[in-house]
């Protein structure tokens, strides 16, 4: 067992706008893009009610507000743009979005990248939540998976159990829908800081989309479940976030990572 804090990968962490943060980046030494931006709900996003008082690390809130959508692609396509020349040429690209603006990103990212450098729509099924009388309930997130060079990007396909009564007990290669819960009020995992995503589902991404070593970068880190997935995987984290709230939460959840099981 190798502990986490042996590997030669130390988290680097800052508190700093995105577009800044990108500007400082060496060229060419980032593995893999993530990014789960303010989904532009047009409400500001706060901890839920008692996550503080739970004994919850955080008990942040950030602003989730523009004036239009475009406003919002506007936003998004700058500090795209800006984090370009850090990515490697085998680099990946993971856009966490919904709804609301997933038509907008992948026009965005085919403009960035190119049409061709589209690898997968992944839709994150998560489950929890409520239900309207008027449509279908909206379950799912939407990550969309782009390689700067098609030809050459890292994939481990990730696998996941096999549901089939056929392939009970064993395990099948993962699709493009991602069953996995989000994260319940009574998760261990939770730390009060508003949207925040599943570990399981961030591990899988990581093992699946940066190659073992690599440089895991996620410019809006929030509670920095990516960043502690990267640790866990043997990953090099690399984050920012303007919030101070979600700085510190992210440097607690690493200080505390467990050890790492594989080699
Ligand atoms: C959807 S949350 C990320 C949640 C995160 N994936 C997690 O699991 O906790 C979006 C984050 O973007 C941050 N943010 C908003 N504008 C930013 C900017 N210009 N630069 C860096 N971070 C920003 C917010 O503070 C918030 O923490």
């Amino acid at each position: 067992m190798t502990p986490v804090r042996d590997l030669a990968v130390e988290p680097r962490l800052v508190r700093a706008d995105w577009l800044a943060f990108a500007a400082a980046l060496p060229p060419s030494s980032v593995d893999l893009l993530y990014v789960d931006p303010p989904f532009n709900t047009g409400a500001a996003k706060r901890s839920p009610p008692g996550a503080a008082q739970a004994g919850r690390t955080a008990d942040g809130a950030y602003a989730d507000r523009w004036p239009s959508t475009g406003a919002w692609v506007a936003w998004l396509r700058e500090r795209l743009r800006a984090t370009i020349p850090a990515l490697k040429r085998s680099a990946s690209v993971l856009l966490h979005v919904d709804w609301r603006t997933c038509h907008h990103a992948r026009l965005l990212l085919d403009d960035l990248f190119g049409p061709a450098s589209f690898v997968n729509h992944l839709v994150w099924s998560y489950g929890l939540g409520g239900s309207s009388p008027r449509r279908f309930a909206r379950k799912h997130d939407d990550i969309l998976f782009y390689a700067l060079d098609p030809r050459r990007y890292y994939f481990d396909p990730p696998r996941v159990p096999a549901t089939s009564r056929r392939l009970a007990g064993a395990h099948k290669k993962a699709t493009d829908v991602l069953d996995i819960p989000a994260i319940n009020n009574m998760a261990l995992e939770r730390t009060g800081y508003p949207t925040q995503k599943p570990l399981e589902l961030l591990r899988l991404l990581v093992r699946a989309c940066a190659p073992p070593g690599g440089t895991v970068l996620d410019p809006c880190c929030g509670s920095g479940t990516t960043l502690l997935a990267a640790l866990i995987e043997g990953r090099a984290p690399l984050g920012c976030d303007v919030s101070p709230v979600a700085i510190r939460t992210s440097r607690t959840r690493l200080a505390a990572a467990p050890p790492r099981t594989s080699p």
